[in-house]
């Protein structure tokens, strides 16, 4: 799909500069969710861009949640929580991953996912790709095949979208913000 297509989506979601520091400008998709007809066309233009056959969609915390169990439904599959370390109350299989000072984790419960499962990885953004690529690592830990990864957005000037391609996986958005 051509991305320049999506003027629909991309003219909902808001832009605040200096957000959540100097320099930095924030895609802010709360606009895009607060838009009946924004939301509708942003779930049926994911599941449009599905490539194959999905068993399972996993959305990202937090902001991928909401699209991942969304489309999901869609899909007719259930959604698989990615949390940022030490939220899930069962046993916990996690990847740590660089963020720009530090790092952070995110986990999944370990009875979570069936082996061989094809999963849908989802999220509302990807900027370095630092934690989809995790979220990566970490499904295919726990033995799910990574069908693709969808985002509303892609920042492809930081090029997670690419590094993610050279892990092997498929990638699809909706609208690029150079
Ligand atoms: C944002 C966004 C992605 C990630 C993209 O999440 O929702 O998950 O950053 O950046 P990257 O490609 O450089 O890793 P954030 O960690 O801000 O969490 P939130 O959804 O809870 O706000
Ligand atoms: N996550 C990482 N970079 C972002 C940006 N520029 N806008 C919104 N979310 C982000």
């Amino acid at each position: 799909m051509d991305i320049q297509q999506n003027e629909d989506i991309r003219s909902r979601i808001r832009t605040i500069p200096d957000f959540p520091k100097p320099g930095i400008l924030f895609r802010d998709i709360t606009t895009l969710l607060l838009d009946p007809e924004g939301l509708r066309l942003t779930i049926e233009k994911m599941a449009a861009q599905v490539d194959g056959k999905v068993d399972l969609v996993a959305g990202v915390e937090a902001r991928g949640f909401v699209f991942g169990a969304a489309l999901a439904v869609r899909l007719g599959t259930g959604v698989l929580l990615i949390r940022k370390d030490g939220k899930l109350p069962g046993a916990t299989i996690a990847e740590d991953y660089a963020l720009e000072y530090g790092t952070d984790r995110i986990a999944i419960h370990a009875d979570a996912l069936v082996p061989g499962a094809r999963v849908l990885l989802v999220d509302d953004l990807i900027a370095t790709g630092g934690t989809a690529r995790a979220a990566v690592r970490l499904l295919r830990k726990a033995g799910a095949e990574v069908v693709q990864a969808s985002f509303v957005v892609d920042l492809p000037d930081l090029g997670g979208a690419d590094a993610l391609r050279s892990d092997g996986i498929q990638v699809a958005s909706l609208v690029a913000f150079e």
